[in-house]
């Protein structure tokens, strides 16, 4: 073949392709919103996907599915018409446990041009019943109580016959890390994970195939206190689920002939003592080096002096598989300063308060040294090491030396810290750039969102937020990472819920966690203030009950996924009838009640400048919003009855608070911002009363010169309330305001996380009580919902959520030039960035297939409505365009997937 006749045929071929590789792909196939999920419990599991295209308006007309396993087909849907691409149920053959399942996806779309196959996507499944866990739960046959080492566990085994398939599962009362043949399982941290240990633990599954050999094989694992054993809150004593470190381990192999075995765990395997001899999630670790059994988890090593197991019989039908994404290690930072204070200690800056540990290297000393690290957010006025705000927490690795001239690396594994700053004491030799690094952690959430513009402070604030989310998205959504608390305290997770699930996408995150509200809710509807519940079912609280409500129906809307709404109902119809219960004449005056926690109350408060709402007013408002999403849940799921039912009590509650807590003049018994904010958000008063109300919170605000006075309650919506009442100005004020309190104060003062409280430093660099400051919690942060569907203006409809209709309505009237709004949503990524120069405004909207959405065009007086149809050759698409909005601020156009691009003067 000559050179011509080579190019024309790899012409054609290019041709070819083209033609049949039309520019539709299916792609980023998700199985339960999972990418190739290892041991998934489901049996019947729903199927996403998304539709990859530059062409404009694609919609999905139908879609065709095939599920494969071990080449053959158990389901193959058929031609299906219908537009749905996410959580899109199987309906083929029973699923069986412990078997890899194939699926592949093709779509029709509205021009009825069909794509290619996809291409394949795979799901294996778990164990499906606790009936096929073959394994025994062991424990070392003697242990005293209280006594926190960590055991190691170990069996060797031999395999004679070539693997096809190989799958570990695991869990454990403690946390585990397992290893085959010397090499650690999977990357996940702080597993088995937590939730209500003795109503649900889960288990892992991990394909270990390529750990195992042909021969002489040892599986180990090494067990850490965790959350079953460690001190949790702050006066407990900790083995709160129990006093056992057990382990439960099978290894499913599958032989090319199509035999079986099993590994698991049993009376035949061998335990003893490792070198970490104390492990606590607040104070840290202390490792004896000396104490090592170097090679324990590799089959030459001699184990004829461990201790035997004793096996026992802890339920196993309580596990579930995990489906959540596991922790991860995540970014490095390396040391920007290395200083010593003026009190004489070696500190290490990282630059950043992060969640995690150090990792170090280290080699000579003597035999007996002792390296100690230990973990502080902030220096004080002074420029000293702080820890008074990690209250009992030690926060204190520590290292004890063998004296070898050998390099070795070192970090914690069962515990965590919130730091920024490490003090290192006993250190052989200089403190060097290259021997520490800072690692974080949290749970492998997907990113979703970036939220980019002209102003550098708004910018820290967004990575401020997205660093609180980081730190306290540890397998549970916890108020701090760092003193002795880290809960799932559920008012601060529904604070935070719409901002969270912007940045990262938290599906199965609060999956998992709602599934521990409901196993932990009382049955008389009361849900614990934090879950899992360690504070002895203590519990009720407005605004932090109110989690059981909320972020359901918040998923609901952010990820269209009906079944959340559906597995959730019975404990959010059991935390409304726990409400009414205990109100009388339908007010809601319940014992424990949080307030508007931790808002704005100056010391030596003289004038009554603190910022206090009645809490009763408070838990009226959150009744009727928990009432009014039960309502809605009621109408989504189809129950006309209960949306009835529940409409008329939710009158019944509103007429009470109107009676209780507003004047005839329509003033409420509390002037304060948080008191307006949650009348106004949660729709309190009647129409007449609106727009005064709202005129008496802009009021307020001016007050306090423009700054913010609430507290977690309040915060979440007062943006939303001023830009839903046309205020958007007055919420601009409080965004840029930068003396305290407000968002950007502690900007001003080198924060590089969300603060838990406007004033955590205060203007004359002292520090708020020790006793409640943390330097990271998320829920001030709940700002971030607003810049993104504020500023970005990125928003769904709740008719059809999960961004299927969405909303695009930037608002470029701030003080930025140019704002860069992206979201990753279950169709594919929306984008809406905008700049502005002297005279002009260019717009850069990008909408996935298989959605519509409403753009609003922000315009002046000088924009041309041509330009606008011209721009991007709207009418062509015969598209309606409307004008709309006060003094003409946007025009309206309806389009469908594609990328559109605005110049036009402004
Ligand atoms: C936590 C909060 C939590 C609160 C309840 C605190 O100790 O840190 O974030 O919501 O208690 O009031």
């Amino acid at each position: 073949m000559n050179k011509t006749t080579r190019s024309i045929i790899f012409i054609i071929f290019i041709l070819f392709t083209r033609k049949n590789y039309a520019q539709i792909s299916v792609d980023n196939l998700l199985t339960e919103n999972l990418t190739n999920p290892i041991g998934i419990d489901q049996k019947i599991p729903r199927f996403s996907w998304q539709i990859n295209t530059s062409e404009r308006n694609i919609l999905q007309n139908a879609y065709e599915i095939i599920v494969k396993q071990n080449n053959r087909v158990v389901w193959n849907s058929g031609k299906v018409y219908s537009d749905s691409s996410l959580f899109v149920t199987y309906k083929g053959m029973p699923i069986e446990a412990d078997k890899k399942y194939t699926w592949k996806v093709r779509i029709w779309d509205n021009k009825l041009k069909s794509t290619n196959w996809s291409n394949e996507a795979y799901f294996q499944t778990g164990l499906l019943s606790y009936t096929n866990w073959k394994a025994q739960w062991i424990q070392p046959a003697e242990r005293s109580v209280g006594d926190r080492s960590v055991p190691l566990f170990r069996k060797k085994f031999s395999i004679s016959k070539k693997i096809k398939q190989a799958t570990m599962f695991i869990t454990s009362h403690g946390m585990y890390e397992a290893f085959i043949n010397g090499n650690r399982v999977g990357d996940a941290w702080l597993t088995p994970g937590w939730t209500s240990y003795n109503k649900r633990i889960q288990y892992q599954a991990y394909d270990v195939t390529s750990l195992l050999n042909k021969g002489s094989n040892v599986v180990g694992s090494m067990l850490g206190s965790g959350w079953y054993h460690s001190v949790l809150a702050w006066n407990y004593k900790g083995d709160i689920y129990g006093k056992d470190y057990s382990l439960l381990l099978q290894i499913n192999i599958t032989y090319q002939d199509g035999s079986k075995d099993y590994i698991i765990t049993d009376k035949s395997w061998k335990t003893n003592t490792s070198e970490i001899e104390y492990s606590e999630i607040y104070n840290g670790e202390i490792t004896d080096i000396r104490r090592r059994k170097k090679g324990w988890n590799i089959s030459a090593y001699d184990d004829s002096d461990w201790s035997k197991v004793k096996d026992t019989s802890y339920p196993k039908d309580i596990l579930v598989a995990t489906i959540n994404e596991s922790v991860a290690q995540h970014e490095i930072f390396r040391p920007i300063k290395i200083f010593k204070t003026s009190s004489g200690d070696q500190v290490i800056d990282f630059g950043q308060n992060l969640v995690g540990w150090v990792r170090f290297k280290v080699s000579g000393g003597n035999s007996g040294d002792t390296v100690i690290l230990s973990h502080a957010e902030v220096l004080d006025k002074q420029g000293n090491f702080y820890t008074d705000n990690l209250r009992t927490a030690k926060a204190e690795d520590i290292y004890i030396l063998n004296g070898k001239s050998v390099e070795e690396t070192f970090h914690p594994h069962f515990t965590w810290h919130g730091f920024r700053y490490v003090k290192i004491k006993g250190y052989p030799g200089e403190i060097k750039r290259e021997n520490f690094e800072a690692v974080a952690l949290y749970s492998n959430m997907p990113s979703t969102g970036t939220f980019v513009t002209s102003d550098t402070l708004i910018n820290q604030l967004q990575h401020n937020i997205q660093w609180g989310q980081k730190g306290n998205f540890l397998d549970v959504p916890t108020d701090c990472p760092q003193r002795d608390e880290r809960l799932g305290w559920t008012g601060d997770a529904q604070v935070f819920f719409r901002t969270a699930s912007f940045n990262r996408n938290v599906y199965n995150f609060f999956n998992k966690w709602l599934g521990d509200i409901a196993a932990d809710q009382k049955p008389n509807g009361l849900v614990p203030d934090v879950i899992p519940d360690v504070l002895g079912g203590n519990g009720g609280s407005s605004g932090w009950a109110d989690a059981a409500a909320i972020i359901p129906w918040n998923m609901y809307i952010t990820y269209g996924d009906r079944n959340i709404l559906a597995k959730q109902y019975a404990s959010m119809k059991s935390l409304v009838s726990y409400m009414t219960a205990s109100s009388k004449n339908y007010l809601w005056n319940n014992g424990r009640n949080f307030g508007d926690w931790l808002f704005f109350s100056p010391f030596d408060d003289k004038d009554g400048q603190s910022a206090v709402t009645d809490k009763y007013l408070i838990a009226q408002c959150f009744f009727a919003h928990s009432t009014q999403l039960l309502v809605n849940t009621a109408a989504v799921l189809g129950k006309k009855e209960d949306v009835k039912f529940y409409s008329d009590l939710l009158l019944k509650i509103k007429t009470a608070f109107l009676n209780e807590y507003m004047t005839p003049t329509g003033r409420l018994v509390s002037g304060t911002q948080t008191a307006y904010v949650l009348a106004l958000e949660f729709d309190m008063l009647p129409d007449s009363l609106r727009l005064q109300a709202a005129n008496r919170l802009v009021e307020n605000i001016k007050k306090y010169r423009n700054h913010i006075t609430t507290g977690f309650l309040g915060t979440p919506y007062i943006m939303d309330v001023l830009t839903k009442f046309g205020r958007t100005d007055v919420a601009y004020q409080l965004l840029f305001q930068k003396t305290y309190p407000s968002w950007l104060y502690p900007i001003t003062k080198g924060a590089t996380t969300i603060w838990e409280r406007w004033d955590g430093v205060k203007p004359n660099g002292t520090f708020e009580n020790p006793e409640m400051n943390s330097f990271n919690h998320y829920a001030y942060g709940a700002v971030g919902d607003w810049m993104y569907r504020t500023i970005g203006g990125i928003d769904t409809y709740s008719d059809a959520p999960g961004y299927k209709h969405a909303q695009i309505k930037p608002d470029v009237k701030g003080h930025f030039n140019s704002a860069d709004t992206r979201l990753m949503t279950g169709y594919g990524l929306i984008k809406s960035a905008w700049k502005k120069s002297a005279d002009s405004l260019c717009l850069n909207i990008q909408i996935p297939a298989n959605t519509i959405a409403d753009l609003y065009i922000p315009i002046s007086n000088k924009t041309k409505e041509k330009d606008i149809v011209e721009n991007n050759n709207l009418l062509s698409q015969d598209k309606t365009i409307k004008i709309i909005g006060k003094e003409n601020e946007y025009f309206e156009i309806q389009v469908g997937s594609g990328n559109y691009q605005f110049k036009l003067l402004y």
